[in-house]
């Protein structure tokens, strides 16, 4: 069965994001990011390459990769609007991701996530020596 609407279009173009959309999303609605401030969302998208999927004018979703483009890439802020999951709008902001040019043979793409089913189909394995990862918690850390 094809889930994947044709109306639904990708881009990269970073002026196209809806900030009202995209704040409200992540700061009420998705789990990892309660409260992110409109200057934190702002701040990341300027710094990241940015995927957001449309339905004619409206935003439905979106992604996130922070990379140097050369050797590492992070993904994360993975959302599709509540009432539109389910349709394959996540599938299509992943293939975007995995086949964008500016992250091919990189070393390594992680992320985190408590759907790992999600992402598996894109490569995604679990972290080979999980023991040698670190992190440095910052104050107040929103995601
Ligand atoms: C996870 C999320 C991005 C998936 O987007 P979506 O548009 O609903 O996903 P799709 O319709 O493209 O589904 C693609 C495939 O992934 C599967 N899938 C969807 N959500 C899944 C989940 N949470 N866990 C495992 N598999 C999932 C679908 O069944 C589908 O499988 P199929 O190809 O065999 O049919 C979306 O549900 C979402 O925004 N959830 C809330 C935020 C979130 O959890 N983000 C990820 C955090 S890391």
């Amino acid at each position: 069965m094809e889930l994947t609407k044709p109306s639904i279009r990708i881009t990269t173009d970073a002026a196209e994001i809806d900030l009202d959309w995209l704040h409200a999303a992540l700061s009420e609605r998705a789990y990892w990011a309660i409260g992110r401030s409109r200057e934190i969302v702002e701040r990341s998208i300027a710094h990241s390459l940015c995927f957001s999927a449309f339905d004619g004018p409206q935003q439905v979703g979106f992604a996130r990769v922070v990379t140097d483009e050369a050797t590492f890439a992070w993904v994360c802020d993975v959302f599709v609007e509540d009432g539109r999951r389910g349709e394959g709008i996540g599938r299509r902001l992943m293939e975007a991701v995995v086949g964008d040019p500016r992250l091919a043979g990189l070393k390594r793409t992680v992320l985190a996530t408590g759907s790992p089913g999600f992402y598996a189909p894109f490569g995604f394995v679990a972290l080979e020596k999980p023991e040698r990862w670190m992190m440095r918690p910052g104050p107040g850390a929103t995601g």
